[in-house]
């Protein structure tokens, strides 16, 4: 026997299918959303490949190493604290994208772009690859973000209340694999996934007091930096636990 609203409960069970399928695809962020996200993901990847490519020309091998190192390092800590993946692997690769240039040759390119160098800067030429990589990963790499940009301008010397991307990469170029010269690496390291402003706080005090006993000059911005994670930390009440053993 043809139920006489066969038509009827065909389309109604049709229309709760598609309904359910909707439902589904919104969770998955839709799949015009799906696509988006595959087709930005493979934008991305082609991003970083390009970016990897030129970088591998233009830096010693050491200092490549370095730079994929920071970045890997980045995207760690960027998983930890909720930050944008590729945003921290871009950020990371190029935070050292003006290393390859000498002091001299550092001076004279921001003269010539007219970034503008402090006598400070000018007295400490191991800071201006940062101030300069600013302006240069615009310039050959065509970055725009201002986080990435900022997190580059930051990593040598850091700043008062930096940005989560800022205290990224500051973080992971201390960090890295490759290096092992600081002390408290091992400690610092730990820290880093644990607290990431107590870390960055351990870092500049390493840094500082490091400088100070080497009788070196310290920025006033590297001071200022300190003052400020320093009195933070103070303000939270921090008793320092060591994260692991
Ligand atoms: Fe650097
Ligand atoms: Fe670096």
């Amino acid at each position: 026997m043809v139920c006489p609203n066969g038509f009827a409960t065909w389309s109604l069970m049709g229309k709760q299918r598609m309904e359910k399928k909707k439902e589904k695809e919104k969770e998955n962020g839709g799949s015009e959303g799906k696509e988006r996200k595959d087709r930005d993901l493979r934008n991305e990847a082609e991003e970083i490949r390009k970016i990897r490519e030129k970088l591998k020309k233009q830096l010693k091998p050491d200092r490549y190493e370095h730079s994929l190192s920071v970045s890997f390092t980045s995207v760690c800590l960027a998983m930890r604290y909720g930050y944008d993946l590729h945003k921290a692997e871009l950020a990371g690769l190029l935070h050292d994208c003006a290393k390859q240039f000498n002091k001299e040759e550092l001076i004279r390119a921001c003269r010539k772009d007219g970034v503008v160098l402090s006598q400070e800067m000018l007295d400490s030429p191991q800071v201006i690859h940062s101030i300069y990589g600013e302006f240069y990963a615009r310039k050959a790499y065509g970055i725009e973000d201002r986080e990435i940009l900022s997190a580059i301008h930051n990593h040598t010397l850091g700043k008062p209340a930096m940005g989560l991307l800022d205290e990224i990469v500051f973080t992971a170029d201390y960090i890295e694999v490759r290096r092992w010269k600081a002390q408290r690496l091992k400690e610092i390291r730990q820290l880093a996934f644990v607290d990431l402003q107590r870390a960055v706080y351990e870092i500049l005090h390493d840094t500082v007091t490091y400088l100070e006993g080497t009788g070196s000059y310290v920025c006033r911005d590297s001071l200022d930096s300190y003052r400020y994670y320093e009195n933070l930390v103070k303000k939270r009440g921090d008793t320092f636990v060591r994260p692991y053993n």
